[in-house]
């Protein structure tokens, strides 16, 4: 050690012992010191060590304080060593204090954090009601194949409903439909209507052919509500009007659409009927879903569920719009709740419009 110092501090040599050992006692008061520093383990040991050492009655101060009874020599050489030893003490302080405090830092971050990872709560969210699901569905097959879309009103004059579509005043086929009027059921006066088809003729009043449009909206008909009708209801019909439109344009249209909606395997099945707007008209049959077409209970062991009524557009219809004779087309409609009722295997059309969240969350 005493060779150290002789090393660090060459005028040492030629100092008295007692200089030699002042300094080496500052020296071993730095070794202890830093030490200590180095091992305090918080904010207030740190600061105990540091009163201890460089306070005003800790070893530094009193070794200081000796300096004034020294000989010049000695004092330069033993002041010299302990200002260094100050400095050195400070500066180990210091730097300790500071990570000290960025320790203590990163721990109450550490304890103060909040786990913001966990789901938080959701709000119950909600999600389109089954019509309109189903109507977005079958609206989005038919824009596929190129048609538009229009809106019309639910309610209807006579016209519109009936006599355009070529059923003038007491035609039998009137029946077919029960009317809910606006006003009392005088000839003529508005009407709920009855189906979306009234909007073919608005559509071929509004464009020039070709036209190819699908019609979405709410009808209405005088029913008392039961598992399979409702006064109220939806139904959706297709338009197309071209030259050259064919019966096997309409079947190729409305199997795309029954695939689409019902699954890649379905068939078709079309069987004569009658509609006073189209001629020929036909039921639209889709091979039942669910078995195949052996015939089960969704069928009713037909193995065959009705869709819709379809046909080629009466002439009579485009007569009405002023189209030209040499024009064709192809047209049908169906209910968008008899849809649903089919792909949600539900059992009651009245579910549908109770609004019972605990169903409808079903969906
Ligand atoms: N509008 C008819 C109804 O509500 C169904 C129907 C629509 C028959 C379009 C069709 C047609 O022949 O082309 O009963």
């Amino acid at each position: 050690m005493h060779q150290n110092l002789f090393e660090r501090f060459p005028l040492l040599s030629s100092v008295r012992m007692s200089t030699v050992d002042a300094i080496a006692k500052l020296e071993a008061l730095r070794a202890e010191a830093l030490e200590a520093t180095e091992a305090a383990p918080d904010a207030a040991a740190l600061r105990d060590t540091e009163i201890r050492y460089l306070g005003r009655k800790g070893p530094l101060a009193a070794v200081l304080s000796t300096l004034g009874g020294m000989e010049p020599d000695e004092r330069k050489q033993v002041g010299m060593v302990a200002n260094a030893v100050r400095s050195a003490l400070e500066s180990a302080v210091a730097g300790r204090r500071g990570s000290l405090e960025s320790e203590e830092a990163a721990c109450r971050l550490e304890s103060e954090r909040v786990d913001v990872t966990l789901p938080g709560r959701k709000p119950p969210l909600g999600h389109l009601h089954p019509i309109t699901q189903v109507i977005d569905e079958i609206v989005d097959v038919f824009v596929g194949l190129g048609f538009k879309v229009a809106d019309g009103p639910e309610v209807e004059s006579d016209y519109y409903n009936f006599e355009a579509l070529n059923m003038p005043r007491d035609h039998p086929a009137r029946s077919m439909f029960d009317t809910l009027y606006v006003e009392p059921n005088d000839y003529g006066q508005p009407l709920l209507r009855t189906h979306t088809s009234p909007m073919w003729v608005r559509a071929m009043e509004a464009n020039d052919p070709p036209l190819y449009v699908t019609m979405p909206g709410r009808a209405f008909r005088r029913d008392v509500a039961d598992p399979t009708h409702l006064a109220g209801f939806h139904q959706i019909d297709g338009l197309a009007v071209d030259k050259g439109i064919s019966f096997a344009d309409l079947k190729g249209s409305v199997e795309v659409f029954a695939k689409a909606l019902f699954g890649p395997h379905q068939r078709i099945r079309m069987i004569p009927h009658y509609f006073p707007f189209t001629e020929p008209s036909a039921e639209v049959y889709v091979s039942c879903f669910n078995c195949d077409g052996s015939g089960c209970r969704v069928c009713g062991k037909e193995g065959w569920i009705e869709i819709m009524g379809a046909g080629m557009v009466h002439p009579n219809v485009f007569k009405a719009v002023g189209y030209d004779p040499d024009v064709t087309g192809f047209a049908f409609g169906m209910g968008i709740e008899r849809v649903a009722l089919l792909r949600w295997s539900i059992g009651d059309i009245r579910w549908l419009v109770e609004n019972d969240i605990r169903l409808l969350e079903g969906f």
